[in-house]
């Protein structure tokens, strides 16, 4: 407790000193304490594809990522991004890791199957692990409250989303690449070749890999879209397997044309602050 005090401390004194080097002061620091990691920002894509069904025109597909609850992010705070995601009426939710920040250290985990169960998508809820959902032996505890709440984890494995005139998208997601044993290879094997095939991983790095398979879409979060940006510095956080890709929409070119987007997270870790780098729902309409 008190070494981790003083590490905070050190974090927010070094952080602190750094913004008023840039002439940022007290003001920036409370901006980027206290205002910016409650700047939410729903961003609107458009996911166009040939392979995508004509009855899947419209199809609504929310993201939302690395919660870490219990370092700075409150309960409060995600009962109200419930709603909100809810009011934007998906049809498919997905969720890309990094719901506790330490797991095996929440004090709460008995409260966020409850809400999250509050989350409503006609086609279904679906998750990944982040690397947070394991440190700290919290595979399990993370396991219990999703699937509790009704989410599907894709663990190396596949789902078909198929509406009732039989069309279908495939729904892929493997396991996290700094603390599990991330296996496309597994994740495909099953799933028809010419089906329209969205990637849930964590680490958007993972991205350079999948574009060697016939995937056409992966969703990720883990950067936090560098989460502090400093004007002429750049991202002060930024962890392994997201160091290519950052955030937002890229197209990545291996053996496959793949669609890559990152999500900058909602919470915050290791810094309690954001800095040009706002907390993100994203909502993806499929238009075949
Ligand atoms: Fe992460």
């Amino acid at each position: 407790m008190f070494q981790n005090l003083t590490r905070r401390t050190f974090i927010k004194r070094t952080f602190g000193s750094l913004l008023t080097v840039l002439g940022m002061g007290a003001g920036g620091y409370y901006y980027a304490n206290r205002i910016e990691p409650s700047l939410l920002e729903i961003k609107q894509l458009e996911i166009i594809h040939e392979r995508i069904p004509s009855s899947f025109n419209g199809v609504k597909i929310v993201q939302f990522s690395d919660t870490h609850l219990g370092f700075q992010y409150t309960l409060d705070k995600f009962t109200g991004l419930v709603d909100t995601i809810n009011d934007l009426q998906p049809d498919i939710i997905v969720f890309t890791g990094d719901l506790m920040d330490e797991p095996n250290k929440y004090l709460e985990t008995n409260l966020l199957a409850p809400i999250l169960k509050k989350l409503h998508a006609p086609l279904g809820k679906y998750c990944i692990y982040g690397n947070h959902d394991h440190g700290g032996y919290g595979s399990e505890i993370y396991r219990e409250i999703m699937n509790t709440a009704g989410f599907t984890i894709l663990l190396n494995s596949a789902v078909s989303v198929t509406l009732a005139d039989n069309s279908f998208i495939s729904l892929l997601g493997i396991d996290d690449r700094m603390l599990g044993r991330p296996d496309i290879t597994t994740a495909i094997k099953n799933v028809p070749n010419n089906c329209f095939k969205i990637l849930l991983s964590h680490a958007p790095d993972m991205a350079d890999t999948a574009s060697s398979y016939p995937i056409d879409w992966q969703l990720s979060g883990h950067s936090h879209g560098g989460q502090v940006k400093l004007p002429f510095i750049g991202a002060l956080v930024i962890p392994p397997f997201a160091k290519i890709y950052q955030e937002g929409h890229y197209i990545v070119r291996g053996g496959h044309e793949l669609n890559l987007y990152v999500n900058r997270g909602i919470g915050t870790t290791r810094l309690p602050f954001r800095f040009m780098a706002k907390p993100e729902l994203t909502v993806f309409t499929l238009k075949s």
